[in-house]
C-alpha cells in the first residue's frame, strides 16, 4: 500500500467498485489535449484484463504537464514523482498544448508543459525508451510506403537514449558582441551509452539479434564515442550481430528499405526525430506505443505521439497507441506476457473486423469513435 500522508490523493478516476485487494498500483497521467480520452480507452481495456484474469489495479492519478500547471503552477510536482515512485508503473496520454493559443506558452521555457515530461523523466532515471514500429497486414492500405515495400512489412523497435543528449545539456540564450546567440550542448559519457547499448543488445536476444547502432560519428565527438562503446559492449553479445549507420541515412533507410531494422539503437534527439517517422510509416503515429524504463521494473508507458489539441474532446483520437502502450507495461513492468499478449491480439482482432478511427481510416472499412474503439478492443479480451 502506499504510506499514509504521501501527499493530496485525488480520487482514482478508474477503479471498479467492489475490489478487495490490490495487486498493483498503477500511476495514471491524463495529461492534455487528447490524454484524458484515450487513457480511459486504455483503463477501460485494463479493467477488462482485469476481469478476465483475476487481478487487481489501484488507480491513482498523477498531476503532468499542462493539467499541471493549471492545478499547481508547474508542470511536475514533489507530489507527483513521490507518488509515481509509490507506483508499480505509469501509464500516461499525452502533456501540452497548441503552443500559439495555450497560456501555458506564454511561460519561461522551464515551466511549460513539456519541461515537466522532461522532468518526470530525469527524476524517474527513465534512460531506456522503446518504441517498437510495426506494420499490421490489416493497416496496410494506410501506410504511405509504396505497395512493394509495403507488401514485405516490417517490426523494428527503436531503443531510444531518454535523459541524456541535446535534451539535458547545458543551455543558454544570450547576447554575444550584440548578437543574439543561443547554445545547446550534447554531451554524453560512456556509462550513460554503456548501459542504453546493453538494453539494445538484451532486447535484440529476444527478437532477431541485430543492432542498428545510429550516430553521426563522421561530424560528432559523442557519436564517435557512441560507435566505441557500443562496439565494446556487442563483445559480450556475440550472437547479436552489429551494424552501424549515420542518423542521415537512417532516415532515408526508414522510407526505402524498413524491413532490413530489428532493433535501431540512437541517442536522444535522433531518437525522438527517427521514431516519428517509424510510426508514420506504420499508418500513423496513433498506432506507436512505447516504454519508458529505469534499471528496476519500473516504467512510464505512453503513446509516441502528442496531445494533438486540434482534436481533443471530440472522440476522434485513436487509443491504440495508448491502449498498446498499457500492453507494454502488463509486459514490461508487471511481467503478465499472457495478458500482454491478449491485449495485443485483441488490437489486431478489431483491427482485422475492419474497425477504423480516422487516422487509419480506408476504404471498405467502418469509422469508430475514441470511446468505441476502447469498447471493441476491450470486448475481444
Ligand atoms: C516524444 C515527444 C517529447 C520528446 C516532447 C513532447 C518533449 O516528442 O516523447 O517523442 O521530444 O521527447
Ligand atoms: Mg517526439
Amino acid at each position: 500500500m502506499r504510506p499514509a500522508g504521501a501527499g493530496r490523493l485525488l480520487p482514482p478516476l478508474f477503479c471498479k467498485k467492489g475490489r478487495h485487494r490490490m495487486d498493483y498500483k498503477i500511476g495514471v497521467i491524463p495529461g492534455d489535449g487528447i490524454g484524458p480520452e484515450i487513457v480511459n480507452e486504455a483503463c477501460k481495456v485494463l479493467d477488462a484484463v482485469c476481469g478476465k484474469y483475476g487481478h487487481h489495479f489501484e488507480y491513482t492519478k498523477l498531476l503532468l504537464g499542462g493539467a499541471s500547471i493549471d492545478a499547481c503552477g508547474e508542470p511536475l510536482t514533489e507530489e507527483t514523482i513521490a507518488l509515481a515512485k509509490g507506483c508499480d508503473a505509469v501509464l500516461m496520454g499525452s502533456i501540452g498544448g497548441d503552443a500559439k493559443t495555450s497560456p501555458w506558452y506564454q511561460l519561461p521555457p522551464s515551466r511549460r508543459p513539456e519541461a515537466g515530461l522532461l522532468g518526470i523523466r530525469k527524476a524517474l532515471n527513465l534512460f531506456a525508451n522503446l518504441r517498437p514500429a510495426y506494420l499490421y497486414e490489416e493497416l496496410r492500405a494506410a501506410c504511405p510506403l509504396r505497395e512493394d515495400i509495403s507488401a514485405v512489412g516490417f517490426d523494428m523497435l527503436i531503443m531510444r537514449e531518454l535523459t541524456g543528449g541535446l535534451y539535458f545539456g547545458e543551455r543558454r540564450t544570450e547576447v554575444k558582441d550584440g548578437v543574439r546567440t543561443a547554445t545547446d550542448t550534447l554531451t554524453y559519457n560512456e556509462d550513460e551509452i554503456r548501459r542504453i547499448a546493453k538494453r539494445a543488445f538484451d532486447i535484440a536476444m529476444k527478437r532477431r539479434k541485430k543492432v542498428c547502432s545510429v550516430d553521426k560519428a563522421n561530424v560528432l565527438d559523442s557519436s564517435r564515442l557512441w560507435r566505441q562503446v557500443t562496439e565494446e559492449v556487442a563483445k559480450d553479445y556475440p550472437e547479436v550481430e552489429l551494424s552501424h549507420m549515420y542518423v542521415d541515412n537512417c532516415a532515408m533507410q526508414l522510407v526505402m528499405n524498413p524491413a532490413q531494422f530489428d532493433v535501431i539503437l540512437t541517442e536522444n534527439m535522433f531518437g525522438d526525430i527517427l521514431s516519428d517517422e517509424a510510426s508514420m510509416v506504420t499508418g500513423s503515429i496513433g498506432m506507436l506505443s512505447s516504454a519508458s524504463l529505469n534499471e528496476t521494473k519500473f516504467g512510464l508507458y505512453e503513446p509516441s505521439h502528442g496531445s494533438a489539441p486540434d482534436i481533443a474532446g471530440q472522440d476522434k483520437a485513436n487509443p491504440i497507441a495508448t491502449i498498446l502502450s498499457a500492453a507494454m507495461m502488463l509486459r514490461y513492468s508487471l511481467d503478465l506476457d499472457r495478458e500482454a499478449d491478449a491485449v495485443e491480439a485483441a488490437v489486431r482482432r478489431v483491427l482485422k473486423e475492419g474497425y477504423r478511427t480516422a487516422d487509419i481510416l480506408s476504404e471498405g472499412c467502418t469509422l469508430t469513435g475514441t470511446a468505441q474503439m476502447g469498447t471493441l478492443i476491450a470486448e475481444r479480451l
